[in-house]
């Protein structure tokens, strides 16, 4: 996969910019708060149809402005295609591929792929729990849009099961509760199904990218609810229906205190995600320059990932990816990138004697 031509038209700072990456290899120079930042943000929007910062729509309208634009034309591996996100404070938001509009924004996510990655995520993602699950979650949905629907109708049985549980005392009593339980488990044990297969296809390359980024000598791993991902197969994995029916033994094990607390406590909202290195929770004792290499490590499993789930390869868009790491350092992540088919990476400066000659250079004023 590829992107050709990109048009913001607006977008945050950028008021009309106009790139062609006329090369699979590009190199964004430009002096702090350029944009070079928002440029990917911008790229990343094709993908999955919102802020990968997490920003809300609007805060990426230009300052006094009404609306953003962001159209690209980019090549899905057969032909040519044109993506364009538009939002307007009054319009909404909306997605027109190949000039056409698509019913749902989220029907984006399986077209243009790309995997982002960008070290103000390092801390964010790294050590809470619930950026992990969405880092996760986020992936899965680029690569199966049932993984989304699932997601949604979780949600929305999630909120219903809450507000039931903070009026159990009058009405509706334990009855309505039952009914509730039964959608969330089936769709809780479909989505703890998934995640714990994405995790064992992703671990093997998160292991392998982060061997060759770090210095030392310490293994990542990856803990989902309790469970040791590279102990994991899928032959040995439980099905979906099965982690339905753990979930409903768990749910019954946590209804007095449920009940007290007026929400749900278990279920895939809340389940434990971790790194580990050498064994240790990442989260509470990683280095940031070892945060950084597992984010880093994890985002090009990413690639692989989406890559045998499409049959294309996402564009990857490394924000600032230098920034402190040694040259030796820079070399080794260059040189890993090296068969990806369109890598982006933005920098405030050169990132040092040869690291980037197979670079094209794209400097923004
Ligand atoms: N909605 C917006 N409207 C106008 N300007 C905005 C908006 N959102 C962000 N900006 C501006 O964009 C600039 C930051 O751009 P960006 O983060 O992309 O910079 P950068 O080139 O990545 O810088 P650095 O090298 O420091 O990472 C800032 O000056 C910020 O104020
Ligand atoms: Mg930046």
């Amino acid at each position: 996969m590829r992107i050709g031509e990109l048009t913001l038209k607006p977008f945050r700072n950028l008021q009309d910019l106009h790139v062609d990456f006329e090369s699979d290899r590009e190199l964004i120079l430009g002096g702090n708060g350029r944009g070079k930042s928002n440029l990917l943000e911008a790229i990343s929007y094709l993908s999955i149809g919102k802020s990968i910062r997490g920003a809300r729509d609007r805060e990426a309208v230009p300052h006094g402005g009404k609306y953003f634009d962001i159209s690209a034309r980019w090549h899905d591996g057969t032909r040519d295609r044109q993506l364009r996100v538009f939002y307007g404070q009054e319009e909404g938001k909306q997605v027109f591929l190949d000039g056409a509009a698509l019913s749902r924004v989220s029907d984006v996510l399986s077209l243009f792929q790309s995997v982002h990655f960008s070290p103000e995520d390092v801390t964010l993602v790294l050590r809470f729990a619930a950026q992990r699950r969405r880092l996760l979650d986020i992936l899965i949905c680029q690569a199966e849009s049932q993984y989304l629907h699932a997601l949604q109708r979780y949600q929305r049985i999630l909120t219903q099961r809450n507000r039931c549980l903070r009026g159990w005392r009058a009405t509706p009593g334990p009855d309505e509760l039952i009914g509730w339980d039964v959608q969330l488990c089936r769709l809780g044990g479909a989505i703890r199904h998934r995640r714990m297969r994405g995790l064992i296809q992703l671990e093997p390359d998160l292991t392998r990218f982060y061997r060759r980024i770090s210095t030392a000598q310490e293994e990542v791993g990856v803990v989902y609810r309790g469970q040791v991902v590279s102990e994991l197969d899928d032959a040995g994995l439980l099905s979906a229906e099965v982690m339905a029916e753990e979930m409903t033994t768990e749910l019954a094990e946590y209804r007095d205190r449920e009940r007290h607390a007026g929400h749900t406590l278990c279920g895939p909202h809340r389940d434990a995600l971790t790194f580990t290195l050498d064994g240790v929770g990442a989260d509470s004792y990683g280095s940031q320059g070892q945060l950084k290499g597992i984010l880093v490590a994890w985002k090009m499993a990413e690639v692989r990932f989406l890559e045998g789930c499409s049959g294309q390869r996402p564009v990857l868009l490394l924000d600032d990816v230098f920034s402190e790491l040694d040259e030796v350092r820079s070399a080794e992540l260059v040189a890993l990138v090296e068969d990806f088919d369109q890598v982006l990476l933005t920098a405030p400066r050169l990132p040092g004697e040869g690291i980037c000659d197979r670079f094209s250079q794209l400097r923004m004023a």
